[in-house]
């Protein structure tokens, strides 16, 4: 026995940076931006925090599976972009909720979500919770230099949570991680101490797009195979494949290669461009709250990301 989502919640700032806005800031197009990448906007907090935003998904989430924060047992936080070095994300969420629970961030960048979805299971499996709410989110804005046309027109910010309980609904999940620091980093910047003076002055991303680009694709289609062998299934069997969203070209490029059509992927890039550990929760709760996902319904969720890390899983909607 594994787990099931029982609610879902979202947080997303208001401000809406398009491809016009970006035109006047760095030497780039719409419409080179929309062909490389198939992103139009992104959200950007500007007046919001990652601690309000983490609050109102936590809270839409909870009420959605009918349960109070008292009853959770761990907070699993997937983030690169906490608002502290400590505490973490997680524990100021619990603070924040009034609760007392096991609460830590994960790392995991873009895969941070499913990663954290891969420790729920392990936590259910070793019946240390009835109740986990796992939330992906970023401020991406925060670790771009809006000078580097390369990296600032794709990343956006915000996130969402999901409510588990024990249950059936998760037919297979895979967590894999091959460590890189060339193609994708951002390096932290400590201060001077007695012992140590400091030499690196960037703390924004850093980024081979196209090794990247390259890891990705087969990543994806590796972690979406390996789970569906797992669960015994074929990409046919997909309702939904809910995707990190990165790129378009990579959504497209892996689901031209798994055979399937595209109604059955879910490509929002445009919206949002990328949002880290945040894509999928968000994904989830629009779907959840637009009624597109029906129970029964089986799902193919899929990430890539900085580490360099990747993961699969495939869940049945078990939700009314
Ligand atoms: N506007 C205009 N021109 C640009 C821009 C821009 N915004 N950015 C780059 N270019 C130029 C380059 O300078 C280069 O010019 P040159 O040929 O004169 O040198 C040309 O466009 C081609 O650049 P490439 O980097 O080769 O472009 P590519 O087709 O690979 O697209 C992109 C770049 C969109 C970044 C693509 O490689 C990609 O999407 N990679 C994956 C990135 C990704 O998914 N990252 C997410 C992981 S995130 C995480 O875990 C935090």
């Amino acid at each position: 026995m594994s787990f099931e989502i029982i609610g879902t919640g979202r947080g997303e700032p208001d401000f809406r940076l398009t491809n016009a806005i970006l035109e006047k800031m760095v030497d780039t197009s719409d419409e080179w931006i929309t062909q490389r990448t198939g992103i139009s906007e992104r959200r950007v907090m500007v007046d919001e925090t990652m601690r309000d935003l983490a609050l109102k998904s936590a809270r839409e989430a909870l009420e959605d599976g009918g349960i109070t924060p008292d009853q959770l047992g761990y907070i699993l936080f997937a983030t690169i972009s906490g608002e502290y070095r400590t505490p973490s994300q997680a524990s100021i969420l619990a603070m924040d909720l009034g609760v007392d629970c096991a609460a830590l961030d994960l790392n995991a960048a873009c895969t941070g979500f499913l990663y954290g979805l891969d420790m729920a299971d392990a936590l259910f499996q070793a019946n240390k919770a009835e109740y986990i709410l796992v939330v992906g989110m970023e401020i991406m804005s925060r670790y771009l230099d809006y000078t580097d046309r390369r990296t600032c027109i794709l990343f956006g910010d915000g996130g969402g949570a999901v409510l588990l309980k024990k249950g059936n609904g998760l037919k297979a999940i895979h967590a894999s991680g091959k460590g890189n620091i060339d193609v994708l980093n951002i390096p932290n910047v400590f201060p001077d101490t007695p012992w140590h003076k400091e030499t690196e002055t960037r703390n924004t991303i850093e980024m081979n797009g196209r090794e990247v680009y390259k890891f990705a694709v087969g990543a994806f289609l590796d972690e979406l195979n390996l789970c569906l062998n797992r669960a015994g299934m074929t990409a046919q069997d997909l309702d939904l494949v809910i995707p990190h969203q990165a790129n378009s070209r990579i959504i497209e490029s892996a689901r031209e290669r798994l055979g399937v059509s595209e109604e059955t992927f879910i490509n929002q890039v445009a919206d949002r461009g990328n949002t880290s550990a945040g894509s999928i929760p968000l994904l989830l709760d629009e779907l959840n709250r637009s009624g597109k996902l029906k129970k029964g319904m089986m799902l193919g969720l899929v990430a890539f990301g900085g580490g360099l890390t990747s993961a699969g899983a495939i869940l049945e909607w078990t939700k009314e």
